[in-house]
């Protein structure tokens, strides 16, 4: 009896044993298949994306189409969304192409990046030749109408593309948009955001990876004002192309995490590296996935043969559809980072909704009578306005500094009478305490009313003439 009680208990122990040791070996496998074969499931494994140029008339080539529908879980049409394709004539849309990928995309479970909606290159002769107020308002149209025809189907829209300068500086690129005024982004961004608040509204750009560059300062330093005044933009594209002296900086998970401080999401759009360099590719994915923010990554085709410098072999894959060593290097890192946890990778494809406001903090109380100025005495003759090129129509016009109780829209100019300086830059104008550098400033992005009036100033260098308002 006791000999049998004895037995059985070693029989118990051996089979606990046995079903640890089950345990243990199955943790450990399931831990290894957890490792994700291509690079859209790796990078869902950290709930990531990772996208692929695709071009509409690679999709009779079966290579081609089978090899992107493993790989990759987001696409953007590679010339079909550009504005020259879309409108190429005024007013008249083309969306065959775009569609014919928006298809192909969704049928294979993909979704897709709008590529671009703003552009000074790319553009349709028709547009290249309007300047002023058609050249805005037709890229208003062209934002409404391109939009309007995806809404509710794709992941996000490259609002405005590369409009920053690549002289050194922060300035702005010199081009037609440009031309209609500063605040054509601006413009651009709001006018999308009216079409669809919920999809991902982007400012696209390359060689701005370079935390030291001015070009990034430039563009970091737009977004930032974009979100301290409420301008509607959810993210920024990073190109990513490594190419002509170009290469991966070392700061540029410094570059990614500083626009995402800003509350914006990070991607790599575009990404190519001359000669698929590994060392590049792997640390640009690492920067990515070490960015909590940064949604995902893009390259820019599907093979060698497919890329717009196919002569550098910049992708992951050759001409035959086979993996490059830069392949391994990029699904490595994303498979370190997923950590074996898959993780839903719809949940962070669409951006996120403004439904929320902004809670106001506790009222301020005065704790000082305000003294009134005295009245603001004219220095120069204001001069009566005819038409306001670009501000008119116009219903009244006054003189700085003055105040106005309307609501509506301002739109002012200065004169160096008879011609317009289109531009008041160096905050010249202020609002209620807040410097403006855009010549319009719409009711949306108006500071608050003081005691039901604006107080406007100008504070600039040249001479003043008057303030349109309409
Ligand atoms: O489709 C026409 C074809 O009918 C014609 O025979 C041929 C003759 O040149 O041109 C073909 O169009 C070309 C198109 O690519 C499709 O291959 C255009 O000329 C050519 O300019 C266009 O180049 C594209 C380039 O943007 C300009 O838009 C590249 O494919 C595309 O990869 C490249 O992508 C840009 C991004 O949009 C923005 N960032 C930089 C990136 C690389 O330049």
């Amino acid at each position: 009896m006791f000999r049998n009680t004895k037995k059985s208990v070693l029989f118990v122990r051996l089979g606990s044993m046995v079903l640890l040791i089950a345990m243990v070996a199955s943790l450990i496998s399931s831990k290894a298949s957890a490792a994700a074969t291509t690079l859209g499931a790796a990078a869902a494994l950290s709930g990531r994306y990772f996208g692929t140029a695709i071009s509409n008339g690679k999709l009779g080539d079966s290579a081609y189409t089978t090899l992107a529908a493993r790989e990759f879980n987001m696409v953007t049409p590679e010339n079909e969304l550009k504005i020259d394709a879309t409108e190429p004539q005024q007013n008249v849309f083309s969306f065959t192409a775009g569609d014919s990928i928006l298809n192909w995309a969704t049928s294979h479970g993909m979704k897709m990046r709008g590529h671009t909606l703003a552009w000074h290159s790319q553009q349709p002769s028709w547009m290249q030749s309007l300047t002023g107020t058609a050249l805005r308002n037709a890229m208003i149209n062209h934002i409404q109408k391109v939009m309007a025809h995806y809404v509710g189907k794709l992941a996000a829209w490259d609002v405005v593309n590369e409009a920053y300068a690549d002289d050194g500086t922060q300035n702005r690129r010199q081009s037609n948009l440009q031309a209609t005024g500063n605040d054509w982004i601006e413009v651009a961004f709001r006018t999308a955001d009216a079409v669809e608040p919920g999809v991902r509204l982007c400012y696209n750009d390359y060689n701005i990876e370079n935390w030291s560059a001015a070009k990034t300062q430039g563009v970091y330093n737009m977004v930032k004002d974009f979100k301290a005044r409420g301008v509607p933009i959810d993210c920024v594209g990073f190109q990513t192309h490594f190419t002509g002296g170009s290469s991966l900086p070392s700061n540029f998970q410094t570059t990614l995490s500083s626009f995402a401080a800003l509350g914006v999401d990070v991607a790599l759009t575009e990404v190519d590296v001359t000669q698929a360099n590994t060392t590049q590719y792997a640390g640009l994915t690492q920067a990515c996935v070490n960015v909590a923010r940064c949604i995902g990554i893009t390259v820019w085709g599907v093979r060698d043969s497919d890329s717009w410098r196919s002569g550098e072999a910049p992708l992951l894959f050759d001409g035959s559809g086979n993996k490059k060593a830069a392949y391994t290097s990029v699904l490595n890192v994303l498979n370190s980072v997923g950590g074996g946890t898959p993780q839903p990778t719809a949940t962070n494809t669409t951006a996120p909704t403004r439904t929320n406001t902004p809670i106001v903090g506790a009222t301020a109380t005065r704790t000082s009578t305000p003294v009134i100025d005295a009245t603001p005495v004219r220095t120069n003759t204001p001069v009566a306005t005819t038409s306001g090129g670009a501000c008119s129509p116009v219903t009244s016009t006054v003189t700085a500094p003055f105040t106005f109780d309307g609501a509506g829209t301002f739109c002012w100019q200065i004169a160096t009478v008879p011609s317009y300086v289109n531009n008041w830059n160096n905050n010249a104008v202020s609002i209620n305490g807040t410097n403006y550098t855009n010549i319009y400033v719409g009711s949306s992005s108006l500071p608050a009313k003081i005691n039901g009036f604006y107080y406007i100033s100008y504070n600039g260098s040249f001479a003043w003439s008057h303030i349109e308002v309409r």
